[in-house]
């Protein structure tokens, strides 16, 4: 495993539409590719990755919320503050669909590895189906609540070359890009 690059806005690679994973390319590459999609997700540290986040224009993404354990002991943090653990539960999506968007809506601050230290209000379908595979190449379908269903979503744009701030208007998203220059400047 490696930990991989992560592109930045704004990078044009990111605006590329990304192609499916072919019926022939479920091998040891694309598994290496989601190892390495993991490992540098958790380094991070973030939620969602996307293959084109790190150059790779293939429709794959990997999620792990990392939601807190409510059955899991508390742990006291460093600041003496008692915290439930976060429990690991990571996915895999190869070539997924959205289907059955809900009509209603609902709003997260999104952040983004690709758009670091900026975040912004974004209002998503609350509920979807999924239909993806799985890393040897079969078919799920599944029902997205919540903040996964917020995530799946995010992570759909970057198939599609869409980042959260195009979502804001465009004086938004100039004031975010701009914003992100300053502090990488700064750095
Ligand atoms: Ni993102």
């Amino acid at each position: 495993m490696a930990i991989r690059e992560i592109l930045e806005a704004p990078d044009p690679r990111l605006k590329t539409v990304s192609v499916p994973v072919e019926p022939g390319e479920f091998n040891d590459e694309l598994k290496t590719l989601v190892d390495d999609m993991f490992e540098t997700m958790y380094d991070a540290p973030g939620i969602g990755l996307a293959a084109i986040q790190v150059g790779v224009p293939k429709r794959v993404l990997v999620i792990d919320l990392q939601e807190p354990d409510e059955e899991a002991e508390p742990v006291k943090g460093e600041d003496g503050v008692e915290r439930q653990p976060a429990k690991s539960d990571p996915r895999i999506f190869i070539n997924p669909e959205i289907l059955d968007p809900a009509e209603e809506l609902v709003t997260y601050q999104e952040g983004c590895l690709s758009v670091p230290d900026i975040f912004a209000d974004i209002d998503r379908p609350a509920t979807c189906r999924v239909r993806y595979q799985d890393l040897d190449g079969k078919t799920h379908e599944e029902a997205l609540g919540g903040l996964m269903a917020t995530c799946l979503q995010h992570e759909m744009d970057h198939l599609e070359g869409i980042l959260f701030i195009d979502h804001l208007s465009r004086l938004k998203r100039q004031m975010a890009l701009k914003k992100l220059k300053k502090m990488r400047e700064a750095a």
